[in-house]
């Protein structure tokens, strides 16, 4: 069963993928690409020095429209999406991927919009997203900052993080995995990050898991 992750950043929920695979906790997946929107994202090294090391592309945002003069974020999106279902994804798994995704790249993976010409996807195309905070409580970016400063002013007990499907709403689709992280009284930032971000970890290879469960076995025979 084949993952494809995509990253922007350092890559520890990839990290913590890549040494999930082949235990109990993910049997039988494999990462098959590992695609960044940043070239210095720490995550496309996680890829590269994984025993066996893991297929990574590049394709930031900027580059791409001066290359492609009148091209917009749909064009981007799409051949985010191109990249992606080439791969041949069983499920997608955004891990830290700081873009929010148009409609262009989940009609291409919902098989509503062609990859190529006249090529589109036979099936849909699971999509999940790791996010920071409780379902509907800080989507959007600097969820945790905004957590802790509501914690700080009273406003909640606790937080969590959750592995969610991606749908056009941002941060919005049905949660997968929801866990609640404690915020302890006086303790500084990073220490409520640091647990949480070692409680991402754990769900998004249970999200993974679960979603893959879900993917019947393709038809056609895969390599
Ligand atoms: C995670 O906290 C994730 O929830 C957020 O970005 C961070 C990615 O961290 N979307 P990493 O790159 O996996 O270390």
């Amino acid at each position: 069963r084949r993952i494809v992750v995509l990253i922007s950043g350092s890559g520890s929920n990839l990290q913590a993928l890549i040494d999930a695979l082949g235990t109990p906790a993910l049997p039988d997946a494999r990462i098959v690409l590992v695609l960044s929107n940043r070239k210095a994202a720490y995550g496309l090294t996680r890829a590269q020095q994984a025993a066996p090391p893991i297929p990574t592309a590049y394709l930031a945002l900027q580059p791409y429209l001066k290359a492609h003069p009148g091209a917009t974020r749909e064009d981007y999106d799409a051949e985010v999406a191109k990249i992606v279902v080439q791969a041949r994804p069983d499920i997608v798994v955004l891990a830290g991927w700081m873009h929010i995704m148009s409609e262009a790249f989940l009609d291409v993976l919902n098989g509503d919009r062609p990859y190529e010409h006249g090529k589109a996807v036979q099936r849909p195309i699971p999509v999940i997203n790791l996010h920071p905070a409780l379902p509907g409580a800080f989507d959007g970016a600097h969820a945790i900052e905004r957590a802790y400063e509501a914690f700080q002013k009273g406003e909640i007990k606790h937080s969590g993080c959750m592995v969610h499907r991606v749908v056009r709403e941002v941060d919005a689709g049905e949660p997968v995995i929801v866990r609640e992280v404690e915020i302890k009284e006086g303790e500084p930032i990073e220490a409520f990050e640091e647990r949480l971000h070692k409680t991402e970890w754990e769900i998004i290879v249970q999200g993974a898991a679960k979603v893959l469960d879900e993917v019947k076995p393709s038809l056609e025979k895969r390599s």
